[in-house]
């Protein structure tokens, strides 16, 4: 590993927001050249900015194909204004055709930071799912449920765990011989999280895309290594044109595909499986399909990029016909961290730095004055220097959280950097937005209060 590669720890402290380093660094691809319909605040103004794979979740919303979202919360401490934006993304992606799940990591909270799994779960309704509810998810279409009270999510973990090794996680999280073994354990139960929505108990084979901060993607790369590396078919692009699709043969299919235990290979069977191939390409309206058994692919000419993402869901089809798992690589996206009130790192464990959403409205009114400002010394230099929003808490979290309407929000930004409108001004006003904003969370937690329940899975009641 080259001295100055960032390695991002989850557990950490330390917030990396060079955005472009990472983009760069884990192969993330902006979200710049993607296309939404009727795209969210946090989408619209860039603050989710990267994304790995978000296509195939947007061609399921063209479609109408199913497709799910899911998401995790540690239940320790309080929820602040941070933790939102995934709900918000959540949210969105549920307006849009999404199912939601929602993975209570009471295992992780209690390896990694003492909370007992009766404390978890106690934080996990009161403190974070009613204010999910009050922040507008629909619990018709959310799913809750506990890492320790289902099986399948560390059956999950422990099975993959086998296609892994210390190596790889010390390269993903700069792991070492200190390194405390739940950290090791937490993040094969998050794999398992994150896959489990597409076994067939839990809504069957889809895109599922997980929404985070880019302190989680570590988690994320591990685990589309892992579903790949199960995978029994391979697709690339052939370098002449079109797809190959070629057999991933180890351990677990070495039998149906033909390969005898004394290392020789049964070749009706190669075939059989070869024209099972042809069977679910034809299905998708390929006619042009070119099967061959010895050099070990099947050639999909006409099949270009578009294509992919459909072929890829056959093969994971077929896959589970023939009795493998047939794991699609879960797509994510990533958003930028707003800054802490202080101008620091947002931090739950410093309530001076965030807004908690028990937050009364005099605190709130308390903290946006005392906020870190992007205006200058004196009135005087302000009028003739300008400010800057970039740094300027009022603004940002009028723009992350508060603020629906972007003109508005880019009036006040011009106004603020060319001096017309002072930082006391500014702070006067995300005071109102943010009190009101407040209120009526406050308001809404209270009314769907009664329903808190409905979001539990049944294994979770
Ligand atoms: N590790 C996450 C956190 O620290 C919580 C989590 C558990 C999670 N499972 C997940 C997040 C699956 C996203 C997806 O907050």
């Amino acid at each position: 590993m080259a001295q100055d590669d960032l390695v991002i720890d989850p557990w950490g402290s330390a917030q990396s927001t060079d955005y472009d380093r990472i983009i760069e660094q884990f192969g993330l691809t902006s979200m710049d050249g993607v296309s939404l319909s009727n795209p969210s605040k946090l989408h619209r103004r860039g603050i989710v900015f990267a994304h790995r794979d978000v296509d195939q979740v947007v061609e399921a919303q063209r479609t109408g194909s199913p497709f799910g979202v899911l998401t995790g919360l540690m239940p320790s401490g309080q929820m602040h204004l941070g933790h939102s934006m995934v709900v918000e993304q959540a949210k969105w992606f549920q307006h849009h055709g999404g199912d939601v799940t929602i993975a209570v990591a009471d295992l992780e909270s209690q390896a990694t930071r003492g909370v007992s799994l009766s404390k978890g779960r106690e934080v996990a309704l009161q403190e974070y799912i009613s204010h999910y509810a009050a922040l507008g998810l629909d619990p018709e279409k959310t799913s809750v449920y506990f890492q320790s009270t289902r099986p399948i999510v560390q059956r999950l973990g422990f099975q993959l765990g086998k296609r892994t090794n210390l190596s790889e996680l010390e390269a993903i999280y700069g792991f070492g011989g200190e390194t405390n073994l739940a950290h090791v354990q937490a993040p094969l139960v998050q794999v398992g999280d994150i896959l489990h929505p597409q076994l067939d108990d839990y809504g069957g084979l889809r895109p599922i895309v997980v929404p985070v901060g880019v302190d989680q993607d570590p988690h994320l790369r591990l685990t589309r290594g892992l579903a790949s590396k199960t995978n029994w078919f391979n697709l690339r692009e052939s370098s002449s044109n079109g797809l190959l699709i070629s057999l991933s043969v180890h351990d677990e299919n070495a039998e149906v595909f033909g390969q005898l235990p004394n290392g020789r290979v049964d070749k009706s069977r190669v075939a059989a499986v070869f024209d099972l191939v042809v069977d679910a390409v034809a299905s998708l309206g390929f006619s042009d399909i070119l099967s061959s058994p010895k050099q070990g692919h099947v050639h999909v000419p006409s099949a270009t990029g578009r294509d992919k993402h459909a072929l890829r869901l056959a093969m994971l089809r077929l896959e589970r016909t023939l009795g493998g798992p047939g794991l699609l690589a879960p797509a994510s996206t990533y958003h930028h961290f707003a800054v802490g009130m202080t101008g620091d790192k947002m931090s739950s464990s410093k309530p001076k730095t965030t807004l908690f959403l028990r937050d009364d409205v005099g605190t709130v009114e308390k903290k946006i004055k005392r906020a870190f400002s992007g205006g200058q010394p004196t009135v005087e230099e302000h009028r003739r220097l300008g400010g800057n929003p970039d740094i300027d808490v009022a603004y940002q979290y009028m723009m992350y959280f508060f603020e629906e309407d972007d003109a508005y929000l880019g009036e006040l930004n011009a106004a603020f950097r060319s001096g017309s409108l002072l930082a006391g001004e500014m702070k006067q006003l995300c005071i109102e937005r943010a009190t009101s904003w407040m209120s009526e969370l406050h308001e809404m937690r209270d009314q769907t209060a009664h329903f808190v329940d409905r979001f539990l899975a049944e294994d979770s009641r």
